[in-house]
Parts: structure tokens; sequence; C-alpha cells
């Protein structure tokens, strides 16, 4: 290309009215000519006031470009000489390979795993979608006074990485809240704080399993953990779920070194295990060595009777690890969560969630560990208990109005949802039927493991619908049922 040409090419990439910068656009169309072979390895560029000139550019702009360029490598300023195409051939450490075929986009095994299976919804609000909380109900002015009263002096400590287990202040809180409320024996330094129950689940199953081990799940079982487990290499063994929690009479090997179980409120079918279940469960894993992960998402939300006690709070041996989730307290987006591990672990726990993920939000963490502390966490859980409580009543009786006893209700004494039974209807085309009409549900039968699950039903989340809205949003539904059970 001559000179001319070359400024010509130029001129035809420069778009004076982008608001790219032209030192921008010149820089990466002169790239473009080098890697494209336009501008050849030793062909000599024009000076930088000529080529400022003919592409009516400052000379200084034109400085720039050469300059960053030869920092590139791309170009070579000899001295007295002027500016060249520098051989990036020459450079490079490896012979580019003979044929370069299209890369198709191919993932590992377990990232298969994890994505083909992916049941992430698009839409993460509205009636009647399962586990959400009434995140409007969020106290946004006492949450916007915290947020002052900490980013106007913020301490640096807390804007770098964070200390391995989470902000001193929260864990004490937590703490606190967890001994009284939820009946777990802890003291903070075994708290470590982390994104959620999805965040812990991963970081404890890498730290107490290898790769190939069998986990214990209940079936059927929340997804997100099911998907993490079984991409992380594990192999999960399903165990049934009766009136009473996990029921592992029928299973022939005995007890994994990882159980992950829901015993205050069973996911999703509601059912709480029993006492004499949750001892028989204890003395298994003790008897077999194994950990029991105890995911308390979200039992403080119990209508009726007083929430129950935690299974840790039973544990006199130090296998039990629980973890708990601000997802459903406050609001998911907040991304914190808890672990609080054996004191035997508490030290590799912290360490462990450092080194893998890099903490950090402490001024987050600070203004959650003032929320507690000054009672506003309590008073929230107490509103919120409230204003489920009558939704969930709503949803009962437009249930009740529609269907009398003829669909039955299962665990709707705690929770965000509550299941509504279709006496063996194919609950994923209805679940189908519904979002078009607008209505989000959850199939049962996509929580279980089993190809044929045992029953089929919807989960109804109510939480985050209104009171006014939830008879009219199931009149809705109401219809599509109607239509699909005749
Ligand atoms: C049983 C169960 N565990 C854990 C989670 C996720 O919790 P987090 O948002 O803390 O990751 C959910 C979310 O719906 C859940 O249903």
């Amino acid at each position: 290309m001559t000179s001319i040409a070359l400024s010509d090419w130029l001129q035809a990439r420069l778009n004076r009215q982008s608001a790219v910068p032209l030192y921008r656009q010149l820089q990466e169309a002169l790239l473009e000519a080098v890697l494209e072979g336009e501008l050849p390895p030793g062909r000599k560029l024009p000076s930088s006031r000529l080529l400022a000139g003919e592409l009516g550019l400052a000379r200084n702009t034109v400085i720039e470009v050469y300059e960053a360029l030869s920092a590139q490598g791309c170009l070579e300023t000899r001295h007295g000489s002027g500016t060249y195409v520098a051989d990036l051939a020459s450079e490079r450490l490896t012979p580019p390979p003979a044929a370069i075929a299209p890369v198709a986009p191919k993932l590992s095994a377990r990232g298969r795993v994890l994505i083909e299976d992916a049941q992430v919804f698009p839409r993460q609000w509205g009636a009647f979608m399962p586990g959400v909380p009434d995140v409007t109900e969020f106290p946004t002015r006492i949450w916007a006074r915290l947020h002052n009263r900490h980013w106007s002096r913020a301490n640096p400590e807390r804007l770098t990485y964070a200390p391995a287990g989470g902000l001193k202040a929260l864990r004490v809180a937590l703490a606190e809240h967890l001994r009284t409320a939820r009946g777990v024996r802890c003291e903070a330094e075994q708290i470590v704080i982390t994104t959620g129950i999805h965040q812990s689940i991963d970081l404890t199953a890498r730290l107490l399993t290898d790769q190939g081990d069998t986990v214990w799940l209940e079936d059927p079982c929340y997804w997100g953990l099911r998907h993490s487990l079984h991409s992380l290499g594990l192999k999960l063994q399903s165990v049934p779920v009766d009136a009473e929690g996990l029921n592992w009479a029928g299973l022939k090997s005995p007890p994994p070194r990882f159980i992950v179980a829901t015993p205050s409120h069973q996911y999703p079918l509601g059912m709480v295990m029993t006492l004499p279940r949750r001892q028989a469960l204890l003395e298994q894993a003790k008897a077999h060595g194994s950990w029991i992960v105890e995911d308390d998402y979200d039992s403080e939300f119990r209508y009726g009777t007083r929430p129950i006690t935690s299974l840790q709070g039973l544990d006199r041996d130090g296998l039990v690890i629980y973890v708990g989730s601000f997802s459903k307290t406050l609001f998911p987006g907040l991304r914190l969560g808890y672990i609080v591990a054996p004191p035997q672990l508490a030290e590799s726990f912290a360490k462990g969630v450092a080194e893998l993920y890099r903490e950090g939000q402490l001024q987050q963490q600070a203004m959650l560990a003032d929320f507690i502390s000054e009672g506003y966490f309590a008073a929230h859980i107490r509103r919120m208990r409230g204003l489920y409580k009558a939704r969930r009543e709503a949803l009962l009786a437009a249930i009740g109005r529609e269907f009398g006893a003829h669909l039955p209700v299962t665990g709707d004494n705690a929770g965000l949802h509550l299941v509504l039974g279709l006496n063996g209807a194919d609950d994923r085309a209805i679940a189908r039927e519904a979002v078009q009409a607008g209505i989000v549900t959850r199939p049962l039968s996509g929580y279980y493991r089993s190809p044929a699950p045992p029953q089929s039903g919807l989960l109804l989340g109510y939480a985050c619908v209104r009171e006014d809205a939830i008879a009219p949003a199931f009149a809705i539904l109401s219809r599509v049922l109607c239509a699909a059970l005749g």
C-alpha cells in the first residue's frame, strides 16, 4: 500500500461522528492493517506530520498512536530513520498451528452436567414464583441510614480483601441470633460468611469430599444443590423422604461421607424431620464417619407453631455443618449467607472461603451486623411472617373455593410456598401452559431425580404476591388447571 492508499484506507475507517475517540479509532485501524497483512513487516510508515496532514488530525494524535503501537511491539521506531511495521512472526513463541479449525464451544463433562440440566428461570418474581420473599417490603430507609453511617466514614480495611471468615461484628451478631432463634450451638469463631447457601455447599463439599465420593441427597430436593454437587464429580444417591423426613431404611449401602438434608423444612415437600429420625441420623453419621450438611434455608417462617430448633443443636459430636442464608429473610440479591462449622473445622473453613472465592462486601456485612444487633432483623422477620401468613391463607382459601378437597395441599405450615397435588397429571405440561397464561409455577416432578416421580404437583410461591393479587392470579391458574385436568 502506498502512503496515499494507506491514508485512504485509514480515512475510510475513521468515523468522526462516533463517540469513540479518533485516537482510539486510528490505533485500531492501524493494528488491523498490520494483523491483516495490509501493512507487511518492515514497511515504513509515513511520518506523523505527513499522516496527520492527510487524515486531518492533530500531529500529537498520530504520535501518541505510533507510541502506543510501538509499546505493544506492533511498530518499531528507528531513530533518525522513521517508524516501521515490526516483524510479528519472528517474535512468536511457537509457530502457528498448521490448520486452524473453527473452535466449537465444547463444554467439559462436568460443565455439560451443570448446563444441560440448568433450571434457572428468567422470571424470578410474581405469582406464583416459589422461594422468593417479598423484596418490596424490605426496609430500605433503615438500610439507607446504615449505608450512610458506614460509607460516610469508610474504614479502608473494609475496602480491601476481607479477612478469612467475614467481618467479626457480623459473626458475633449472627451467632447470638442463631443461638436464640434457631437453637444452634455456636460461637462467633465457628461462623464463616459466604455469598449464600450455594457457595456454602460448594465450599463444604470441596473441603470434605473427594471426586467420586457418594453423597446422600433427599429425593425430591432443591435442584440447585443437586447440580452443584453433581458438577463437582460426586456420585448422588437419592434417599426418599416420608412424613418424618429422610428415610434411608430401604437402602442397601451404609451412609456415605456426606449427607445433605433440610430437616427443619424439607424442600420442596415441607415436612419436618421428627426427633427420633434426627437422633437416628446423628447416630448413623457418628457410626459411619459421615458429615451432615443441614440446609436451614427458610425455617424462620412457620405459621401456627414456633420455629423448630436445628439439627445442629442436637449434635454433640461436631458432625453437622449448618448452612443458612439471608436470601429468604431479607432479599436474594443481597448474596449473603453463612456456615456454622463444627469447632474442629472452623479454621479450615475460614481459610477455604478466602482461598477459593476471595471474600468481600465488608461494608454490606457491617451494615447487616448493625441491622441484626439493633433489632431490625428480628422485627423484619416478625412483620414478614405476619404478611406471609395472610397471603398463605388467601391462597388456601382460593384453592379451597376452586377445587375443594379434590386437589390436595401439602407443605403449607411453613416457608414461602405450598405444594398443590395434581393427582398424577403431567405437572411439567401444566406449568408450561401456566407460564403462557402469565403465571409462574414449578412442577414438583422437576425436583425428583427418579424418572418416574411418585407424585405430581405444582409449587406455588405466595410470599412475593400481594394478598389482594392472590385470588385473581389463582383464577388464571385454575382455568389452566381445569382445562388440563378435564
Ligand atoms: C432448599 C434451598 N437451599 C438453598 C437455596 C439457595 O440459597 P442461597 O440463595 O442462599 O444460595 C434455596 C433457594 O431457593 C433453597 O430452596
